[in-house]
C-alpha cells in the first residue's frame, strides 16, 4: 500500500504521532497513533471499506459515527466504525465485508 499522508506539512508542521504498524486484509501498513483506522486506511490507499448488500462499495462518509457506511471488522469484531476508533499497535483490520 502507498503512503498517501503529508508528513511535513509547510505550516502545521510535521505529523504528530508515533509510528506504528496494523495488519488491513493481511498486508502490513504504517499508521500513526494518532491516526483513527479509516485515516491510516485512506493514508494507505484504501477507501473501499465494506460493501453493502448488493455488493456497492461503501467508506468513509461523515466521519463522525452517524452514517455507519465506515463498519469494519477489527480484531475479529464485526461493524466496528472506522471513524471512531483509534489504531492500536498490531490491530487487524478486515474490509470489504457485507454489513
Ligand atoms: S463515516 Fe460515518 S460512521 Fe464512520
Amino acid at each position: 500500500m502507498t503512503d498517501k499522508r503529508i508528513t511535513d506539512h509547510p505550516v502545521l508542521g510535521p505529523a504528530p504521532g508515533e509510528r506504528l504498524t496494523l495488519w488491513v486484509d493481511d498486508q502490513e501498513i504504517e499508521a500513526r497513533s494518532t491516526d483513527t483506522v479509516a485515516g491510516a486506511l485512506w493514508a494507505n490507499g484504501t477507501t473501499t471499506l465494506r460493501r453493502s448488500r448488493s455488493g456497492q462499495p461503501r467508506g468513509l462518509y461523515c466521519g463522525i459515527g452517524h452514517c455507519f457506511e465506515c463498519r469494519v471488522t477489527i480484531d475479529g469484531e464485526p461493524g466496528k466504525r472506522a471513524c471512531l476508533m483509534t489504531v492500536r499497535q498490531g490491530m487487524r483490520v478486515e474490509t470489504g465485508t457485507e454489513a
